[in-house]
């Protein structure tokens, strides 16, 4: 029997653990998964709704560590997942993604000597600026399994000098939630709710810290989305990090002027499914809506300069548009009226199976 510590401490992190402890669950003569929460992230919008639509048990410890600068947050993350390592000691500890609650566990084990297992290994945006690209390449180079999902990311973790045997390719577990969820996603009254037509709409997420964070940025963006808008009605489900600069950045004026841009608070897992996967078209900075919209079929412009996905560049419907005004504005006309539609094809293990395939890599 393997005792597993799940981490989650992040929003992307709940739809990426959640099928792997259910397999686990499943699998209870051979497993017997705990699940940790950092508490990074906390509100009930941005946690304990995803525990509920996923139907991820309740965390058998909750770090409660919060909201603070890089150094101490992460910092706190450690001090705080120690003890619960050293009094439970799992056979493995699972990280996923790449928040710094995953670096900070996977430290702390590697120092234990307790082995870590890291779910998402491999992806690459090669922009250092990028806080998750760090946590990334740090991850990677301490945990002794790393699980990808797709050929590009074993390719970047040998090109590091990561031998092969910790690698294993075993597809995109977030997959595995949107397959699990799509069916009950359908009963969700959010379009009803937010009185939009069955798919005469767009949907717009935004919180990376180098589009929201910087004025000019996030300036470029709105005039863009002022164009846009002007055809198409765009919902703004909007993170508690973008909330807060649209007002120390003196954008809320601008915001509310543009009435066909509705702003409205982070959804939960299943309504926000149920709402991207009618969409005309997806606006975002998100890595896991570049999977799930190339999946799905949904046309899906990514506000960045890079990706680390380029899988759903390269078979998705993915296209990195970056952050200049008229390049957003062409791309998105070119989606609308189908001149610049891509059509998505069926990407290698993303099939619903990664978290059987992540057990027998534990195993
Ligand atoms: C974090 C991850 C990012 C991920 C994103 C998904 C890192 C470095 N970043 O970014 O990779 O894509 O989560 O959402 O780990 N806040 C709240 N309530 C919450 C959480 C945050 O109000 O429940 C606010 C706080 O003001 C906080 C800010 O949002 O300071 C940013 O939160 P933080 O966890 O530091 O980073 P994210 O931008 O959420």
């Amino acid at each position: 029997m393997l005792k597993v510590m799940n981490v989650v401490g992040a929003r992307p992190n709940f739809m990426k653990v959640a099928p792997i402890v259910a397999a686990m669950k499943r699998a209870r003569t051979k497993f017997r998964p705990l699940v940790v929460h950092t508490g990074q992230h906390y509100d009930a919008a941005m946690s304990d709704s995803f525990f509920r639509d996923l139907e991820l048990p309740e965390p058998d410890t909750h770090l409660g560590v919060g909201s603070a600068s890089h150094a101490a947050q992460t910092a706190a993350v450690m001090e705080r997942f120690e003890p619960v390592v050293l009094a439970e000691k799992p056979d493995w500890v699972l990280v996923v993604g790449d928040v710094n609650s995953t670096l900070a566990c996977a430290l702390v084990c590697v120092k234990l000597g307790v082995k870590v297992a890291h779910v998402e290994a491999g992806l690459r945006s090669h922009d250092r600026t990028m806080p998750e690209e760090i946590n990334r390449l740090l991850t990677d180079q301490i945990a002794d399994l790393l699980l990808t999902p797709s050929a590009d990311a074993d390719a970047n973790l040998r090109a590091e000098g990561i031998p092969q045997e910790r690698i294993r390719f075993v597809g995109n577990v977030m997959i595995d939630s949107l397959l699990q969820n799509l069916e009950r996603a359908k009963a969700s009254q959010i379009k009803d709710e937010l009185g939009v037509g069955e798919s005469h709409y767009g949907v717009l997420t935004l919180h990376r810290p180098s589009n929201v964070d910087q004025r000019d940025t996030f300036a470029r963006i709105l005039s863009a989305l002022e164009s846009i808008t002007k055809t198409l009605p765009v919902i703004f489900p909007v993170h508690p990090r973008t909330r807060k600069t649209i007002a120390e950045l003196g954008l809320t004026n601008r915001v509310a002027a543009m009435t066909n841009l509705r702003l409205v608070d982070p959804l939960g897992y299943l309504d926000f499914l149920n709402l991207y996967s009618s969409a005309r078209l997806v606006l975002t900075d998100s890595g896991g809506i570049q999977e799930e919209t190339s999946f799905l079929n949904i046309p899906c412009l990514t506000l960045r300069e890079n990706t680390e996905r380029p899988i759903t560049v390269e078979l998705g419907t993915n296209v990195v548009v970056g952050t200049d005004t008229n390049r957003i504005i062409a791309a998105a006309g070119a989606a609308l009226n189908g001149s610049g539609k891509k059509t998505a094809r069926s990407i290698p293990l993303w099939d619903g199976h990664a978290s059987e395939r992540i057990l027998d890599a534990l195993e």
